[in-house]
């Protein structure tokens, strides 16, 4: 038989890069700050909540879009926090986390060949699910550290074929929240280009710095865009992999009819304690940020002591210290020598750039205090590895 492989059309994409680096930083016992996930779990009683419907039920397939109730706490969750009215019926789909949604809004949204407008730095499953879509990916590149996203930065990447824009706020890896200009940018952007806008809003209630703008809440783009986020990061429960999409009612159509043949639906139980994670009291939410906030001046001001220069994120659990002013010129390189000779992990974000440059490297700080002290002593020693 013919050997077979990965198809080509994904052997652009290997392997990702926080599988790698969560690989080799488990093979060197390296104290992980790469890959987004907590090391703690997420609020008892949604976990109750799950466990008692794997006892009791309900455990067998739920409807395609989700479990009623889940589209309804979904649908409360955007009136609560952004006061946008929702049909849980037409417009809202429960997928199998924020990767999901992105798989199944490429999925069912492209035509073959349509481009999508992917902006550096990017979320390392948007290019993929693109091209396992069929279309064909087009990039913004704002510059760096700045990363401001202008009407220049968008135009540059668009042509006639141009049928979306992804966007990400609060961004990963830059930790920025979009500012109210930017926004105005977007939405006259797509309107002008009759573009769908795929908007990953999964570190919506990740905010320290600024506020949190829904593209569901700016009238124009509101008929035009696919929402997307998870319980993922805001309930501490990355494994479960519960996301969801909000899109007008044509949007959502297109959604489910790719959801269906992905995975027709998600875990059962698991969108029973989601329910109860959206409908959590304030105090959660204001408990969750007070504890991030916390974690994020620890890792900022420890990485000051040890002589490096981070940036203050004003969103997300991550921050990124650009070493090219010390030398070095090979960010992915010198992650897999943090790993080796330090025993610290962080993710090199050349890997989110079309052509791969070198760049920053993100350290993430959802990690008990005493572990992300552990990294900084051990990161102490960095000089040695400084050119
Ligand atoms: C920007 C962004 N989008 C989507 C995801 C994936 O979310 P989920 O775990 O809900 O699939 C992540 C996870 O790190 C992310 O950083």
């Amino acid at each position: 038989m013919t050997e077979r492989g990965l198809c080509r059309r994904l052997q652009p994409y290997g392997s990702s890069i926080f599988s790698e680096i969560s690989a080799l930083s488990a093979r060197h016992n390296a104290v992980n700050l790469g890959q987004g996930f907590p090391d703690f779990d997420g609020p008892e009683e949604v976990r109750n909540a799950a466990a008692a419907a794997v006892i009791d039920g309900p455990n067998q397939y739920a409807p395609l879009a989700g479990l009623p109730s889940l589209r309804h706490a979904i649908t409360a969750w955007y009136q609560r926090w952004y006061g946008v009215a929702i049909d849980p019926d037409h417009e809202v789909t429960v997928t199998s986390g924020c990767t999901g949604a992105i798989g199944d809004a490429m999925l069912g949204v492209l035509e073959p060949g349509d481009e999508v407008l992917l902006i550096e730095p990017w979320y390392d499953s948007y290019p993929a699910s693109v091209v396992m879509a069929g279309g064909v990916c087009r990039y913004a590149k704002p510059a760096s550290p700045g990363y401001v996203i202008d009407r220049d930065v968008l135009e540059a990447g668009v042509t006639s074929k141009t049928r979306m824009l992804v966007v990400n706020s609060p961004h990963n890896p830059t930790g920025r929240v979009y500012r109210e200009s930017e926004w105005d940018v977007i939405e006259a952007f797509c309107v002008e280009h009759d573009l769908v806008l795929f908007s990953d809003e999964v570190y919506e209630t990740l905010v320290f710095d600024g506020v949190h703008r829904s593209a569901l809440a700016r009238p124009e783009l509101r008929s035009r865009s696919i929402v997307a986020s998870s319980v993922g990061k805001t309930f501490s429960l990355t494994g479960w992999k519960i996301g969801w999409t909000v899109a007008a009612p044509p949007l959502t159509e297109a959604i489910r009819g790719a959801h269906q043949f992905t995975s027709f639906c998600v875990s059962t139980p698991l969108q029973v304690g989601a329910v109860v994670a959206l409908e959590l009291p304030d105090s959660y939410f204001e408990e969750f940020l007070r504890g991030y906030r916390s974690r994020r001046d620890q890792l900022v001001s420890g990485l000051r002591s040890i002589g490096l220069d981070p940036i203050v994120p004003q969103g997300t659990y991550f921050t990124l210290v650009d070493l090219a002013p010390l030398g070095v010129d090979d960010d992915r390189a010198f992650c897999e020598r943090l790993i080796r000779d330090l025993g610290v992990a962080a993710i090199p974000t050349s890997a989110f750039h079309e052509d791969r440059r070198s760049g920053p490297i993100r350290f993430a700080f959802c990690k008990q205090p005493e572990v992300l002290d552990q990294a900084i002593e051990r990161l102490s020693r960095i000089g040695e590895l400084l050119p």
